[in-house]
């Protein structure tokens, strides 16, 4: 008898995106098309039970082992470092992490860097790299406003299509890092679940390989 995989879903594109990419696998659940504010979802005929949860908490749900699995973008692994299994990377959610400020303008070179960020720890990590001095000042949302306000020098931040930084006549000064999207799997979970979760992650991998 196959056991019941718990499946932690980021909320939004992705999650969607996600969820048709397990249907098509076997793991559909039709009642999560139904349009509703419902956030757990089951069906016992595929042994399968979502959340959606926020993208910036996915990794929270798989590394308590409320979720034996789950979908996170690779920029929340690198930030929180969750103890979790990263078992693919699912080739899609595609962007890059990097610094940015105002256009024509460059990172300061004589004095301490403000970063803003929603990134803290991938902002230090990368600018130690560089033996850079900054002072962080970590913000929520809307993280563009922050230079064009004059309140940081710089953000780090997630750029996709640029659009965000066009807009707001900021450039892009270096990239950090690529993301992209990350199948994850809870330690214990995998040890219970083994068979399960193998079969999940090879149904996954040629899937996207196609
Ligand atoms: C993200 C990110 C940028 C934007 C980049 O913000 O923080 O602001 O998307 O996308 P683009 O390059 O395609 O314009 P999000 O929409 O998550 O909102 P936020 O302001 O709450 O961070």
């Amino acid at each position: 008898m196959s056991k019941m995989i718990n499946i932690a879903l980021p909320k939004g594109r992705l999650g969607e995106k996600v969820y048709n990419l397990f249907e098509k696998l076997g793991y559909g659940c039709p009642a999560i098309l139904e349009n509703s504010r419902k956030l757990v979802f089951e069906d016992e005929e595929n042994n399968v039970r979502y959340f959606w949860v926020k993208p910036s908490d996915v990794a929270i749900y798989v590394e308590t082992g409320v979720a034996d699995v789950g979908v996170v973008g690779k920029d929340i692994l690198l930030e929180q470092n969750p103890d979790v299994y990263e078992l693919l990377d699912l080739g899609f959610g595609k962007c890059r992490m990097a610094i940015a400020g105002k256009k024509g303008e460059h990172l300061p070179t004589d004095r301490t860097v403000k970063v803003a960020t929603k990134f803290p720890n991938i902002a230090k990590k990368y600018f130690a790299s560089k033996s850079r001095e900054i002072d962080i000042i970590k913000l929520n949302g809307s993280i563009e406003l922050a230079p064009i306000l004059g309140m940081s020098d710089v953000i780090v931040d997630i750029v996709e299509t640029g659009t965000t930084l066009k807009e707001n006549d900021l450039d892009v000064y270096e990239d950090i890092v690529n993301i992209s999207a990350r199948f994850i799997a809870n330690k214990t979970g995998f040890r219970f679940k083994t068979q399960e979760i193998e079969l999940m992650k090879s149904k996954i991998e040629k899937e996207i390989a196609k």
